[in-house]
């Protein structure tokens, strides 16, 4: 999709015009370089009884030259940018291409910047289908275009608005790209390779796949165990944007649980829903969607990424219920269940993420079915050890509409997850009870301290998000800007909290 911005000039084959509630005049410059006709009848509509403005309301007005659309988005007072962005988002989505391909939005009247950037990031975040595997038709149409048409004094302010979001979106695209890959056409060395070749023309960007083989020289058995029962194998996938900057500085580690197909292992799941499964790996897919936003907007800090990458499958190769695992850490952990695979590889993710001496590490992981009895599709659920970094974490979410819900990280939950007989840690809670806190007290184990200027330890600040309520969407109403499929989620919010200061 092309974006652009402009004052009230042309009228596009499709005209949105967003209008506040109680508006019963057609505002200055809905009608600017319409014919005589077709403003007369816009008028019309603004003047009826059947268009009011209210929060989702629309009137199509058919003239010659294009279809107008008044969309009502409530309350003027009222509007926030969720409103905003997910009216944008489902007008777009009952878009049709018959029309014409060319999109005009006319903010008139008592629109701000904020949320008319909003507005147009719905319909820029709505613009995404996965069809790569179905046939089509040729798209002789070709792709949308997009004006967006305000007064000259916001005109500079709400393009560059407007051409940030176009870029975070690349990254919110990718990350549903690969969360919507089916698992035997996105393995994890197919995901290392598609990040090495996404390097390739970035001069500010480093990857390296650590495989199969440097795994075991690495001593990284959380990862190799969870893999080895899959054909495809494991690997560790490192993530460097711009890796000379800040030399001396702390910067932060994001890390991805990346389970390319979590069909539970010999602990197999049942077969409903089980491929939805494929999804296991957004955590992964944010990692490398993030990065994507970062440097699409030109982000010059150095950050670095870890993708932990395998394939959870039964055979006669696979981990089994029993086993001990020595992960990097040098801490062993008892499998009580192959489906609880997510924490295992993080364990190793973990622990290389607290060697680069980071600022602090987020991860993200599809991590457990607990969550989202607790929050729904609504929110990620956010565990922490440090509340400034949890508190940066909500307010980044809150920003850009991606809620992060804060949980608690209770002792009492380290302390289940610590009390294997015959390991250091377990992988699996005493019962079913707080299963999320139990697999955050989990992952807790695998975060290293430090030691600051007085020598006091302490642990690296670190959170967990687990979103496996919010990666995806299957028949869901939650989340607008998607159709279908993967959401993308956590890369606006955390391409906010990095950029941000
Ligand atoms: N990948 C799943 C969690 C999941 C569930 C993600 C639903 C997305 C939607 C994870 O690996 C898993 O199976 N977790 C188990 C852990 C249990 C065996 C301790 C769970 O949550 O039931
Ligand atoms: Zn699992
Ligand atoms: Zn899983």
């Amino acid at each position: 999709m092309k974006v652009t911005t402009s004052g009230f000039l042309e009228t596009g084959n499709i005209m949105v015009i967003p209008v506040f509630e109680g508006c019963n005049k057609a505002p200055n410059n809905a009608t600017t370089n319409l014919n005589r006709s077709a403003s007369i009848a816009v008028k019309s509509a603004f003047a009826s009884d059947s268009f009011t403005g209210k929060l989702g309301e629309s009137l199509s007005v058919w003239t010659k030259e294009c279809q107008i659309i008044l969309l009502g988005v409530g309350e003027k007072n009222d509007l926030t940018t969720k409103k905003s962005r997910d009216t944008g988002a489902k007008c777009f989505a009952s878009l049709s291409k018959n029309h014409g391909t060319k999109i005009v939005i006319r903010y008139t009247t008592g629109w701000n910047v904020k949320n008319m950037a909003a507005f147009a990031e719905g319909m820029i975040l709505r613009d995404y289908s996965f069809d790569k595997y179905q046939k089509k038709e040729d798209d002789k149409k070709g792709p949308w275009s997009l004006m967006c048409q305000t007064i000259e004094r916001h005109q500079d302010a709400l393009n560059s608005a407007v051409n940030r979001a176009y870029e975070i979106a690349t990254g919110v695209h990718l990350a549903r790209d690969l969360g919507n890959e089916p698992a035997n056409k996105l393995y994890p060395e197919e995901f290392g390779k598609r990040a090495l070749e996404w390097s390739k023309d970035k001069q500010n960007v480093e990857v390296e796949v650590w495989n199969y083989a440097r795994l075991k020289e690495e001593g990284m058995y959380g990862l190799i165990e969870v893999g080895k029962g899959s054909i495809h194998k494991p690997c560790m996938v490192f993530f460097r944007l711009n890796p000379s900057a800040n030399k001396d500085s702390e910067v932060p580690c994001i890390v991805g649980k990346g389970i390319t197909f979590d069909s539970g292992g010999i602990s197999i799941k049942g077969s409903a829903g089980m491929d939805e499964m494929k999804l296991d790996m957004h955590g992964s897919a944010t990692v490398f969607g993030l990065f994507q936003a970062l440097h699409a907007t030109g982000y010059e800090g150095r950050i670095n990424g870890i993708t932990c990458m395998a394939e959870n499958m039964p055979s006669a190769e696979a981990y089994r219920p029993g086993d001990v695992i020595n992960t990097y850490s040098g801490k062993t952990i008892e499998v009580l269940n192959t489906d609880a695979e997510g924490r295992n590889v993080l364990a190793d993710g973990l622990w290389k993420a607290s060697e680069l001496k980071p600022s602090y590490i987020i991860d993200l992981a599809t991590l457990t079915g607990s969550i989202v009895v607790a929050l729904g599709h609504e929110a990620t659920g956010l565990f922490s050890n440090n509340k400034a970094l949890s508190e940066k974490i909500q307010t980044a979410g809150d920003e850009v509409d991606e809620i992060s819900w804060p949980m608690p990280l209770l002792p009492a939950f380290e302390k289940q997850m610590t009390s294997s007989k015959i390991a250091d840690v377990r992988n699996q809670g005493k019962g079913r009870w707080g299963g999320a806190s139990q697999a955050a007290g989990f992952l807790k184990q695998f975060v290293q301290e430090r030691e600051d200027k007085e020598g006091k330890k302490s642990q690296i600040p670190w959170a967990h998000l687990d979103i496996a309520g919010t990666a995806g969407i299957w028949g869901g109403e939650t989340n607008v800007t998607v159709g279908h499929g993967a959401t993308g989620v956590q890369v606006r919010a955390l391409h906010y909290l990095i950029t941000q200061k």
